[in-house]
């Protein structure tokens, strides 16, 4: 099964950025757009683990994340990894939130390094990736577009952390929820 681990965003803010990406779209780039409904913040790309791993995943994260509370989160502006003129992953920024959303990026770390799951080696940065770029240059058209977005959702209270399972299918990935960790009020 291919895993991952993410916090999920309510439909009213996936609806706004469909819209964005619709706009974006029409510029007919080379780009995998992620559908709205699979909008999600990653805190953890888990890979390949074989089913039987599976409760002692979620009782390591339930363990782990024992204890965090909800908290407010806001999304802002927009940017590329590595940068905007040689862009591989398009993304929404996070501005409220990012030392929280490590925290639950490191608390996800430590329920499953034991089990045998690969440490991330690069940094957590908090972003939602809304676009995965095929060849590297963006046009200008849409580069420009990209650079002037000034998308802005605040107040988002995050509640809960979801392990998700990635399947991939003709029409793109389908990610299905296979456990919910709500966090304390
Ligand atoms: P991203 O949001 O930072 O792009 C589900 O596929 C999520 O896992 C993606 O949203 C992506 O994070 C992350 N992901 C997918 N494949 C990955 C890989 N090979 N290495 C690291 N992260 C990956």
């Amino acid at each position: 099964m291919r895993l991952f681990v993410a916090v999920p965003f309510p439909d009213e803010i996936k609806n706004e950025l469909g819209k964005l990406i619709d706009d974006w779209r029409k510029e007919k780039d080379k780009v995998g757009w992620v559908k709205k409904e699979n909008l999600h913040l990653t805190l953890k790309f888990l890979g390949e683990a074989p089913p039987e791993k599976l409760e002692g995943l979620k009782e390591n994260l339930i363990a782990s994340l024992n204890g965090l509370t909800a908290f407010s989160t806001s999304l802002s502006g927009t940017g590329a990894f590595p940068n905007l003129n040689r862009a591989r992953v398009i993304w929404i920024g996070v501005s409220e939130g990012k030392e929280q959303l490590s925290k639950l990026a490191q608390k996800v770390e430590e329920a499953t390094r034991p089990l045998g799951f690969p440490a991330e080696e690069r940094e957590f940065s908090a972003h939602l990736t809304v676009g995965r770029v095929k060849n590297d240059r963006l046009s200008n058209q849409l580069s420009t577009k990209v650079r002037a977005c000034t998308f802005e959702a605040k107040g988002i209270i995050v509640t809960e952390v979801v392990l998700y399972q990635s399947e991939l299918a003709p029409g793109g990935s389908i990610y299905t929820p296979l456990a919910r960790f709500e966090l304390a009020e």
